[in-house]
């Protein structure tokens, strides 16, 4: 790893504009559901399960420099470290910290993972050519601004990925999942609803599993919600496509996870 690069804490410069503190809002309520006593199912539950697999095997064996971007509660950091291979360091990204804060009092290397308070829509607080890789679980098509709409709107995830693509070292990755277009929340929710039957996660959790269930179908209900009312970016996979390859990705691979509801992709920066 090159340890020169690093950036110092206090040199990494972050603004939240007042057009998200609506935003902000919101996922602070979501990440705070998601490490309570009753959401924490839904991050250890088959979805985030599937995900962690499909994440892993893109993953392979990382070592450098990552950042995971829109840690939310850190469940991509946790996914870096159980599968690092020599030095490695992270950097948690997200405009709201305190889950990554609350969180990383539970981790065994929590001195490798450095939170940062950062507006993934603004121009990201990092040098060109410095991360091994990049993770962004659902995250990227989530990012608005309130000012744009329609067309502009989409403009803000090709920025965003414009700027994962400046941060990464030649040769990097880009590992980052997004809700199909026409995800159905009461699709995810039939999926789950059978996993509940699960003698073993319902003597782990008893009763509460069912209301972690519908509390965590209510979010993404709404998040659907807010993806067909065009404040959030859902595109085709092959309109992702063309904007990964007009920013210069390449090896593009794709899974199909989170009950098919979310495309995973794995992008490169030519070397
Ligand atoms: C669906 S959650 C995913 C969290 C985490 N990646 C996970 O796997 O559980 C979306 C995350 O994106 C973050 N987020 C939303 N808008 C953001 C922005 N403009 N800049 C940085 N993070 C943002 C939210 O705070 C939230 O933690």
């Amino acid at each position: 790893m090159v340890k020169s690069q690093v950036v110092e804490r206090e040199e990494i410069k972050f603004m939240i504009d007042d057009s998200i503190s609506e935003e902000l809002k919101f996922w602070h309520e979501f990440n705070q559901f998601t490490r309570s006593k009753i959401g924490r199912p839904y991050l250890e539950g088959r979805l985030y399960e599937e995900l962690k697999k499909g994440v892993g095997e893109f993953l392979g064996s990382p070592e450098g420099c990552w950042f995971d971007a829109g840690c939310g509660n850190l469940p991509a950091s946790k996914w870096i470290l159980e599968k690092a291979q020599g030095d490695i360091q992270i950097w948690a990204g997200d405009i709201d910290i305190d889950g990554a804060n609350e969180e990383i009092r539970q981790v065994k290397d929590a001195h490798l993972i450095t939170i940062v308070r950062t507006d993934l829509r603004e121009g990201w607080p990092f040098p060109n050519d410095f991360f091994d890789g990049i993770v962004g679980n659902h995250v990227f098509t989530f990012l608005t601004k309130s000012q744009k709409t329609g067309e502009e709107a989409n403009g803000v995830l090709k920025e965003a990925l414009q700027e994962a693509y400046r941060a990464l070292k030649p040769g990097g990755i880009l590992i980052w999942t997004m809700p199909k277009k026409n995800a159905n929340t009461l699709y995810g929710l039939l999926h789950t609803l059978r996993y509940l039957l699960d003698p073993s996660r319902w003597r782990k959790h008893g009763p509460s599993l069912l209301l972690t269930t519908l509390k965590a179908a209510r979010y993404t209900r709404k998040i659907e919600r807010k993806g067909k009312k065009g404040i959030y970016t859902l595109l085709e996979k092959e309109e992702c496509e063309r904007i990964l390859c007009s920013i210069g990705f390449t090896d593009l691979e794709w899974k199909d996870v989170f009950a098919k509801q979310s495309w995973l992709n794995r992008a490169k920066k030519p070397a």
